[in-house]
């Protein structure tokens, strides 16, 4: 073999361990950069677990204190009540003594709407009759109520329902408090049961006002926990309307429009495996 032959040999073997070794640089390039990406995610990734370990966290210690607000707030209500009653004649003090009550119901409904939304409802299902509890839940209302606002509640056909009274309770009570804050200027709240299908098995329930109505683009977001256009509003009263709803296995809609007033209706089942 000529001195030639054996230098080309040599060139095309460095020429192609040249090749490999600069593709080997630029697989190793790429293998770093995903290493990079990959430590990025984990980092992120790391990031989230720590801010749901505290989210956790602190809602464990909502629920705490929240239980640690519910015994004291007790007392005061029977204390307020008692007050009322002994300043029967004297309309002033006794017209304070009702603020302190009135309060204490606005606080107690933002604790039971915290616990609920800490713990995600669970309804223990019993035979009850709506009528009741929609009652109920009116005379809850107590403290949002307004001059120039009527309430009226007509009850058409089957209302014994299975259902959870505390969560049902819970739920009109976030639904007639959000009406009456939206008619400021007076006007009617309508509730309404019927059975229009009977042969679909549900109960419908139509909370209807005719306050401020919601503007199109938010009607979207009313059911996100913390949404809220109130100043002092938690925004949690219609994320738990709607998860006590899912707890019973029913469905809820909103129809609304700046000066037309809103309507919720809920659709509860008629029938259960009690
Ligand atoms: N009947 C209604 N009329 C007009 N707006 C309403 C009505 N119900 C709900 N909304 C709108 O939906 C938002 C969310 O309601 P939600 O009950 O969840 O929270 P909130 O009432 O603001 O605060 P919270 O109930 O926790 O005190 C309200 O801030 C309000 O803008
Ligand atoms: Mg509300």
């Amino acid at each position: 073999m000529s001195v030639n032959i054996k230098a080309d040999i040599l060139n095309d073997a460095f020429n192609v361990f040249n090749d490999a070794s600069k593709k080997l640089e630029r697989q190793y390039a790429l293998l770093e950069e995903r290493i990079d990406e990959l430590n990025r995610e984990i980092a992120e990734k790391n990031r989230t677990m720590e801010r749901t370990r505290r989210l956790t966290a602190m809602g464990e210690m909502a629920a705490r204190i929240a239980h640690e607000i519910r015994n004291p707030l007790a007392s005061i209500a029977i204390f307020a009540s008692i007050l009322e009653r002994d300043l029967d004649g004297d309309s002033d003090k006794k017209r304070l003594a009702s603020h302190i009550t009135k309060g204490v119901k606005t606080l107690d409904n933002v604790v039971s709407n915290m616990l609920l939304f800490v713990g995600s409802p669970v309804a223990h299902l019993n035979s009850l009759d709506i009528r009741d509890i929609i009652d109920d839940a009116i005379a809850l209302t107590g403290g949002h109520d307004k001059k120039g606002v009527k309430v009226n509640a007509s009850f058409e056909g089957q209302t014994i329902i299975p259902g959870d009274q505390g969560l049902l309770k819970q739920l009109f009570l976030n639904l007639f408090i959000n009406s009456f804050d939206a008619m400021d200027e007076g006007g009617l709240l309508s509730v309404r049961t019927s059975v229009s299908n009977p042969t679909d098995g549900f109960l419908w329930i139509e909370v209807k006002d005719d306050g401020a109505g919601i503007p199109k683009d938010l009607l979207d977001r009313i059911f996100d926990p913390f949404f809220s256009t109130k100043e002092r509003g938690t925004g949690l009263g219609l994320a738990i309307v709607s998860s006590i709803v899912t707890a019973h296995k029913g469905f809820v809609d909103v129809k609304s429009g700046v000066g037309s007033g809103t309507t919720f209706v809920i659709c509860l089942p008629l029938e259960s495996e009690l």
